[in-house]
């Protein structure tokens, strides 16, 4: 089954939005397999963020993700991917689609409030980043 990478960044942490951030994923329909509040070092941002390297926004990306916790977590599910992109809206807040996180509570591509993986690839390679195989939960969902 798919998983993929989610996490809400610190703005998101700072204005109370991760129990609303994390219910449009539960009633969604998708599964929950790990979940980690930390704060985030430079060099994970780095890591983490390595494609964005030389880009003129990488600097403030970086000091704003080490700047306080957040709340990182792996969701599973058929699609998992495309659902969570579909339900967080476009990086640029003004061009997310009504409904969506980003556009609901986001005003600035800066301070978009959640990261979610846009491939199986980056899934896979940030998925590893932030967890360790064992922190990965398995179980039946049974309602
Ligand atoms: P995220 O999905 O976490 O991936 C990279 C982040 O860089 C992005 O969300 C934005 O918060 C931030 N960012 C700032 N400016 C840009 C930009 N011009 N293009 C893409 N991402 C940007």
């Amino acid at each position: 089954m798919e998983k993929t990478f989610l996490m809400v960044k610190p703005d998101g942490v700072q204005r109370g939005l991760i129990g609303e951030i994390v219910s449009r994923f539960e009633r969604k329909g998708l599964k929950l397999v790990a979940a980690k509040f930390m704060r985030i070092s430079p060099e994970l941002a780095e890591r983490h963020y390595a494609e964005h390297i030389g880009k003129p926004f990488f600097p403030p990306l970086v000091d704003f993700i080490t700047s306080s916790p957040v709340f990182a977590m792996v969701w599973q599910g058929d699609n998992v991917i495309a659902l969570t992109r579909a339900l967080i809206g476009k990086t640029d807040s003004i061009a997310a689609a009504p409904g969506t996180i980003r556009s609901d509570y986001a005003v600035h591509t800066n301070f978009n409030l959640i990261h979610g993986s846009d491939s199986p690839e980056s899934a896979e390679r940030e998925i590893g980043i932030f967890f360790e195989p064992h922190e990965l939960v398995e179980y039946e969902q049974i309602i």
